[in-house]
């Protein structure tokens, strides 16, 4: 497994100023974290720029997208490839976030061809699955993550594991109405998780970095980067400033997160 996973994905929030002035702010902090990875999940409008910036500062810093198209081209008005995102260089998409689920009717089929057409471009493949609250309360969410797991990666090769991340992000846990969930839950869930991999690709299956998100905050982000199997963090609200991202890498640092 390599280094800890942290980072962000801010939505439809943040002007393209906003948003460098974040990325440069980031890119300030970074170097004072080399135990960790991070990486941002930024709207399509910022990226170029972003690039652009993270290069000139020499920041490892991963940059990402936060969705995509299954096809190179076509007749998909207002949609973007890989391959347009392959021209910035990035080096991630996110695929399959729950409010893409959600709200643009994206299901476990469509980000299975997300994935392997992400795969096929070179990048770096962020799934994210989760979860309803009525899912958990019924017992099912077990069920529920494997199937998910096991219908985005349908195809996918052992060979290209090592550009695949996934992110447990419960729907009840997300956003300003979210209800954190019990480190007991991300536990079990992500040990739960680890044993899916393992089934479809046997000991490679342990290298895949497993993130956990979801109202995540100072608060705790330690008890979830303790919990079997999270081998990262996927942060919104609470990274979406420097200084409360930052605190969550002290945090995380002096809780000896690696
Ligand atoms: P949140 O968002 O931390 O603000 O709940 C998490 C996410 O959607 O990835």
């Amino acid at each position: 497994m390599g280094k800890f996973l942290l980072g962000t994905n801010w939505k439809m929030n943040k002007t393209t100023a906003e948003g460098l002035a974040y990325t440069d702010g980031l890119t300030d902090i970074i170097p004072k974290f080399p135990e960790y990875q991070f990486f941002i999940c930024s709207p399509y409008v910022q990226l170029w720029k972003q690039r652009e910036l993270i290069d000139s500062k020499k920041s490892t810093l991963m940059l990402g997208a936060q969705n995509v198209h299954y096809e190179d081209c076509g007749q998909f008005t207002g949609e973007i490839s890989p391959v347009m995102l392959k021209e910035i260089g990035l080096d991630l998409l996110e695929i399959g976030h729950s409010e893409r689920r959600q709200y643009y009717n994206e299901t476990d089929y469509t980000v299975n061809k997300k994935v392997l057409a992400g795969l096929k471009h070179g990048f770096t493949t962020l799934i994210c699955v989760g979860d309803y609250m009525q899912e958990k309360e019924f017992g099912v969410s077990a069920e529920v993550l494997a199937k998910q797991i096991k219908i985005a990666l349908h195809g996918v090769d052992e060979k290209d594991l090592d550009r695949v991340w996934i992110a447990y992000e419960p729907y009840w846990a997300i956003g300003v109405q979210g209800i954190p969930a019990e480190p007991e839950v991300v536990d079990s869930l992500h040990t739960m998780m680890r044993g899916v991999l393992v089934d479809l690709y046997g000991e490679r299956g342990k290298d895949v970095p497993l993130l956990f998100g979801g109202s995540v905050n100072i608060k705790n982000a330690v008890a979830y980067a303790k919990c079997q199997d999270v081998n990262g963090l996927f942060i919104g609200r609470a990274a979406w400033h420097t200084d409360t991202f930052e605190e969550i890498m002290t945090a995380l640092r002096e809780a000896g997160i690696r």
